[in-house]
């Protein structure tokens, strides 16, 4: 692995041994000193075109926490402004002498231009491309309801996510992933890695939010929310994109809400150990109703902070260090 572009470039061993180096790395940010030396003198450059909260601070915390420098460049205040373009960004990083580069962009396929056209010879991580994919953003997903879904006592959902059987996948677990399919990334990443992962992945969305050839993707779909609740054992809501919409998609977020929203009501028809998901940032009372968002059904501050461990984990296994195991057989 020398980028990470797509979930789907991941094979099942990839993934696994990243959920399990995340799995070790968590204890790191439960120290009272987070950092590790592993990453020292190595550069990552957070290279952000488009807008995010979560993605940016979370891969900045990852790096720090592994000693690398970092720098922060993101469009706004900078030359990109000026129209410099991703090219000449680059090759100006490249001349700093990143080591990896974590890109967003709010075109589908810039982090695969930056990797193939060799305009950095660091490791280039896709952190958000347009409406295409999100990589990390799945493995973190990946990795709560790993911790959530598998092991960790009797299957049942640990009250803190107690951990999660190393080598483990999600096999057989059923993933439900609601709303706004057409516009996220995320949705693609997660059906992708999840398909390798074993999980059975179920899309619900008004038939307008459903992406053009998703019957190519590894997954079922569905225009019906409430018959899909009971067989769940995660439901990950996504945020209604209104920034990538040009037309109505939808009657009204009244309409929207009822019909494919998450309220008490459905969150009480989930079984018992089912997990509730959203990547942020929600939009409360149109996706997610608020009191579900703030339910002890809900893992998504958790998800925050399995972020910082899984981004450590993608950074430490590109830049060449050794496997969490131990042994040296090299996976970067
Ligand atoms: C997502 C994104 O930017 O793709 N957010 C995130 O990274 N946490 C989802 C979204 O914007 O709705």
């Amino acid at each position: 692995m020398k980028h990470l572009l797509s979930a789907g470039d991941l094979s099942r061993d990839e993934a696994v041994r990243i959920l399990d180096t995340a799995e070790e790395l968590l204890g790191v940010a439960q120290r009272p000193i987070k950092k590790l030396p592993t990453l020292r003198g190595r550069t990552v450059v957070n290279l952000f075109f488009e807008d995010s909260t979560r993605t940016r601070i979370s891969f900045e915390a990852a790096a720090k926490r592994l000693s690398a420098d970092v720098i922060n460049f993101s469009a706004k205040g900078s030359s990109a402004s000026k129209g410099e373009g991703l090219k000449d960004t680059a090759l100006t990083l490249q001349a700093m002498g990143a080591d990896a580069v974590v890109v967003r962009h709010g075109a589908s396929g810039a982090p695969h231009r930056l990797a193939h056209e060799a305009w950095t010879k660091g490791a280039v991580v896709n952190a958000g491309d347009g409406t295409h994919e999100h990589p990390t953003q799945a493995l973190l997903d990946a990795f709560t309801m790993r911790r959530h879904l598998v092991g960790g006592g009797a299957g049942a959902r640990a009250a803190d996510g107690a951990g999660a059987d190393t080598g483990a996948d999600l096999a057989g677990k059923r993933i439900t992933i609601v709303g706004d399919v057409l516009h996220s990334r995320v949705a693609r990443s997660n059906a992708l890695l999840l398909h390798t992962l074993g999980a059975h992945v179920t899309l619900v969305a008004p038939p307008t939010l459903l992406p053009v050839g998703v019957h190519t993707w590894p997954v079922s779909t569905s225009y019906d929310l409430d018959a899909t609740l009971e067989g769940t054992d995660a439901l990950m809501m996504l945020r209604v994109q209104g920034e990538r919409m040009n037309a109505a998609y939808f009657p009204s977020a009244r309409e929207y809400s009822r019909r494919y929203g998450l309220d008490r009501a459905r969150m009480n028809r989930l079984p018992d150990h089912a997990v509730v998901m959203h990547p942020g940032p929600m939009n409360r009372g149109m996706e997610i109703s608020a009191d579900v968002a703030d339910s002890d059904r809900s893992v998504i501050v958790e998800q925050v902070t399995n972020g910082v461990a899984v981004r450590m984990a993608v950074l430490y296994l590109l830049l060449g260090g050794a496997p969490a195991d131990g042994s040296n057989e090299g996976t970067a």
